[in-house]
């Protein structure tokens, strides 16, 4: 599978020359491209803005967490990047791929193989066990029974949760719980990890853990996006995106991106 992952983004299309940048000698592509991007609601006659001409590129490799007090348009971001929310306008190019006038199917298809989602209610299907709950994105797409078995219990195995593959969501701890999430997010080895708060329903011990993890996964070379409202989470990202009102109001880097960049295989 992995192999065939690979294989499908050898075969991308080229993006147009405006979207690389040339570093050293390398050309680096921007996993995400988001270009103007409008978010609007229409309420009676009134027209809610929740996006404001968002623009946001983000490298493969780094760690970008997206800032911002409740009701700024952070999940509105989020839902935007990971393709379940379609822009009211502007332009989203997901690693040279432009997505705007793309079917329903397709979109599923790309969010399915390209991105990994964490929420902070782990979102667990509570009648699937935890190595069920890993599979689901597989038996989406077509893996194989033994094979999604064997790759749900590596990745249950690389989240240290090998003993509890058995056990239900409701018989397991919120921090398991979101482990089980995680090893789910990576199953497919997607190009990008895209967290909505995901420390945010455990205690702080526990959510200490789940962003190490995080950290971790990123040293391994995933690209992951990480919505908080908590500066101190902010802090353990790379780069950190500030949005007010629907408008990003502030872009610091605090570490660059990796040196090295092609993505590791984490499933090994
Ligand atoms: N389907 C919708 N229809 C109308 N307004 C919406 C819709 N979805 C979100 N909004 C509004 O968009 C604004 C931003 O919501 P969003 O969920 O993106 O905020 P957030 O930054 O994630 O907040 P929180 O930190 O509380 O999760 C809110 O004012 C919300 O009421
Ligand atoms: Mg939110």
């Amino acid at each position: 599978m992995a192999k065939a992952v690979k294989a499908a983004r050898a075969a991308a299309p080229i993006p147009a020359a405006g979207n690389r940048r040339t570093e050293g000698e390398r050309l680096v592509m921007p996993m995400i491209e988001l270009k103007n991007i409008v978010k609007s609601y229409r309420r009676g006659s009134e027209e809610l803005q929740i996006l404001k001409n968002v623009s946001l590129s983000v490298e493969q490799g780094d760690f970008v967490a997206i800032i911002g007090p409740s009701g700024s348009g952070k999940s509105t971001l989020m839902n935007t990047i990971g393709l379940l929310d379609v822009p009211t306008s502007g332009s989203y190019v997901l690693e040279g791929v432009a997505t705007e006038k793309m079917s329903d199917n397709r979109l599923a298809e790309l969010r399915n193989t390209k991105i990994g989602f964490i929420f902070q209610q782990f979102n667990l299907l509570p009648k699937l066990n935890a190595i069920e709950n890993v599979e689901l994105p597989l038996v989406y797409s077509g893996v194989p029974r033994k094979e999604r078995r064997e790759r749900a219990l590596r990745m249950l195995g690389l989240l240290g949760m090998e003993g509890r593959g058995h056990h239900k969501p409701s018989e397991l701890s919120g921090g398991q719980q979101q482990r089980v999430a995680i090893a789910r997010a990576l199953a497919m080895q997607p190009s990008l990890l895209l967290a909505d708060e995901p420390t945010g329903a455990l205690d702080s011990r526990t959510g200490a853990e789940v962003l190490e993890l995080m950290i971790q996964l990123n040293e391994q070379g995933n690209t992951i996006v990480l919505i908080t409202h908590d500066a101190h989470i902010a802090e353990s990202a790379r780069r950190v995106v500030s949005i007010r009102d629907g408008q990003i109001v502030d872009d610091k880097r605090l570490a660059p991106l990796p040196a090295e960049p092609s993505r590791q295989e984490v499933a090994g």
